[in-house]
């Protein structure tokens, strides 16, 4: 079984931001969500975990091995969604999945079959030969998901990936990933409580850089709520 240990993880961008302040989480598999508001430093966490930033202190490690100085071993069997992910415009569903398909060195068979299997799971058979510059955002962001879920990875980063998705979609996406994270480790960010309050098996609160809460759905979402309604209020008496 697999385990990813976010050890005391601090981030400081130049500046002197202090994004990221000594988050500590163990993980296994199952669907962790990452609930926080806008700039709680969810995406700066999840950019460490993918290996394309590094933490200013602490460190990451995958099945016990540390990922801050050998990223190698994680990257092989990591997924990941950015938060701004981008698509090729010129290339088809098809295509931009095949390519992707080559750079992570599955085999053509493989890949013939597993873009398959997604395009179908994600509702993208319909659209699948048109060049993604043409697509709606929503249908672009669910090419964006499959990417990350090409290879059968262990470990799945999505930075907020249901962004763009209409309700019908996101059910979908949450019944998909679901399924995925049997026996696979999922960290999603989100800032909409909807997207996990039934799907997560634990759901962390940061803000401010920071764990608020931890726990089970049912025991945090209120904090989080409590938290969502005193940033409204403030962005309220802001306006
Ligand atoms: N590349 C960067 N350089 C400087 N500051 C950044 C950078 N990326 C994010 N930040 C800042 O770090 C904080 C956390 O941002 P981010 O990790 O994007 O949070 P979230 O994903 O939760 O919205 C914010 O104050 C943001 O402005
Ligand atoms: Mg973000």
């Amino acid at each position: 079984m697999h385990r990813l240990e976010i050890d005391l993880v601090s981030k400081t961008y130049r500046g002197g931001i202090r994004a990221v302040h000594e988050i500590a989480l163990d993980l296994r598999p199952g669907i962790v969500g990452l609930l926080g508001p806008n700039g709680a430093g969810k995406s700066t966490l999840m950019r460490i975990v993918a290996t394309v930033a590094k933490p200013t202190s602490g460190t990451v490690r995958w099945d016990g091995d540390d990922v801050v100085r050998a990223p190698q071993a994680l990257r092989r069997v990591l997924g990941y969604l950015p938060q701004d992910a981008g698509v090729y415009p010129h290339l088809d569903a098809y295509e931009f999945l095949d390519y992707i398909a080559a750079l992570k060195e599955i085999d053509a068979r493989s890949a013939r079959r597993q873009i398959g299997e997604l395009l179908n799971a994600l509702d993208l058979v319909p659209v699948a030969k048109r060049p993604l510059g043409t697509l709606s955002g929503g249908n672009r962001q669910r090419v964006a998901i499959a990417q990350a879920l090409l290879g059968d990875p262990q470990l799945l980063v999505v930075d907020e990936p249901t962004v763009g998705l209409d309700p019908e979609q996101r059910v979908r996406f949450r019944d998909l990933l679901a399924r995925f994270a049997q026996d696979r480790i999922v960290l999603l960010s989100t800032h909409v409580v909807s997207d996990i309050e039934t799907t997560a098996d634990r759901i962390v609160v940061i803000a401010a850089g920071r764990v608020i809460a931890d726990g089970t759905p049912g025991a945090v979402i209120g904090a989080h709520l409590s938290l969502e309604a005193a940033y409204l209020a403030q962005v309220g008496a802001a306006a």
